[in-house]
């Protein structure tokens, strides 16, 4: 039997990020088929006893307290950044200096001038990189955009998505990373907004212009951090200010002509992770919502009498990665997102090209955010930057 490529994985950051990604390395030579084997060769954090303590639970073989260390280690090829945003930048371009592929999450980086920097790094570096937006790995996703691509629903005329939570609502919430622009770039839109836009991009098309409000409903909250499952705790008897939106709303035109409204939210009571979009097109539409992934709302004009949305169990071995995994009607969940896009950037690795959503797509999924973040500050209409690089 051929021996199998091994592509050695370094990751900075272990914890809400880092245990989906170790899972999806673990499992996916589990369930595809395939020549190339992600190997959990080291996990870097600054706490040695946390660090170690997670490399243990997620089975990765070594540790390093220093990201830097990490990266110049002769015996990784591929760096995996599940850090907060403020350190996407500075990682990413460093491993691509010293030749590492590069997987890291969104969104891509704090600006859109930060994101073209990080572009031109691995372009010059010619390392393979991919940017983690999960979702368009749903089968019922990946379905969504073989219907638009097919033409089934004809010319794309309106996208609605949201992306809504309320995990923070308690205004005894600590003040974690997520809520401080320092460190995380901006509030719900980069958080949530970036996953819905990119589905957006996926699915319709570029963005042309964007029109936008932002709130930010509770302003001071007490000093803490985060632990585990989006959960927080307070650190301090100070209390400091909040400065990123609590919720963003905006709306927007598609260079395609399309309409599209845009919600994120953490303020949105009964929603846990409400990533829903809906899709209307000439001669039909469909409906997705992340909490029933496996589903996918289609209603196409083709039977008169008998016409009505269908939900589409996307588990047939016809849908995209659904044969991967079990039979029909037995459903997948949010882990195997992960498994899939992990599918990709395995198969991109070995094969030397680069998947997608990559970091050009990081870039214009930064550009979108700008604009919003510009149309809110200037109360107007803004155009979405078409340049990649400056
Ligand atoms: N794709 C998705 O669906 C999704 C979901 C959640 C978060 N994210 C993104 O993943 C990234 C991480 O988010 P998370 O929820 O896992 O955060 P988290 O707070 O749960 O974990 C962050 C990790 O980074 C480590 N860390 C923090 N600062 C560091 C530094 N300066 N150097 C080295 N390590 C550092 C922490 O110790 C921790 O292990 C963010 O960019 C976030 O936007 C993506």
């Amino acid at each position: 039997m051929k021996p199998k490529k091994q592509i050695r994985v370094g990751m900075v950051g272990y914890r809400l990020m880092g245990r989906a990604h170790s899972h999806a390395y673990r499992d996916f030579p589990f369930y595809f088929d395939t020549d190339t084997i992600p190997v959990l060769q080291a996990i870097a954090g600054r706490n040695e006893k946390a660090v170690q303590i997670a490399a243990d639970k997620m089975g990765w073989a070594s540790v390093e307290t220093d990201w830097r260390r990490l990266i110049e280690r002769d015996d990784i090829d591929l760096i995996d950044i599940v850090t907060p945003n403020d350190t996407h930048a500075e990682i990413a371009i460093a491993a691509a200096e010293v030749g590492k592929h590069v997987f890291c999450e969104k969104p891509l980086a704090m600006s859109l001038e930060q994101a073209k920097r990080m572009l031109e790094a691995v372009n010059k570096a010619g390392v393979i990189h991919m940017i983690c937006h999960n979702y368009r790995f749903a089968p019922a996703v990946q379905f969504a955009k073989q219907l638009i691509e097919e033409g089934r629903l004809g010319k794309i005329y309106h996208i609605r998505a949201t992306f809504l939570q309320d995990w923070l609502m308690d205004p005894h919430f600590p003040l974690i990373w997520r809520l401080r622009k320092e460190v995380s770039g901006g509030g719900t839109l980069g958080d949530l907004g970036a996953h819905i836009i990119d589905l957006a991009r996926f699915l319709v098309g570029e963005f042309s212009e964007v029109a936008g409000m932002m709130e930010t409903f509770i302003k001071k909250r007490p000093i803490g951090s985060m632990t585990d499952h989006l959960k927080g705790r307070i650190e301090s008897d100070e209390w400091g200010e909040v400065t990123v939106d609590d919720a963003a709303v905006f709306i927007a035109r598609f260079k395609n002509g399309a309409l599209g409204t845009f919600e994120s939210s953490r303020f949105s009571k009964g929603n846990r992770a409400g990533n829903r979009f809906e899709i209307n097109g000439e001669k039909g539409s469909i409906r997705w919502d992340m909490e029933n992934l496996n589903n996918l709302q289609v209603y196409l004009d083709d039977e008169p009498g008998l016409q009505g949305f269908r939900t589409i169990h996307c588990t047939e071995e016809e849908h995209p990665y659904a044969a991967a995994y079990w039979p029909a009607g037995h459903i997948i969940g949010y882990e195997h997102t992960f498994i899939n896009i992990v599918s990709e950037l395995m198969n991109g690795i070995s094969k030397g090209y680069n998947p997608k959503p990559d970091f050009e797509d990081g870039v214009r999924n930064q550009a979108v955010l700008e604009a919003v973040e510009e149309s809110v500050k200037t109360r107007s209409w803004v155009k979405v930057s078409e340049a990649i690089h400056d």
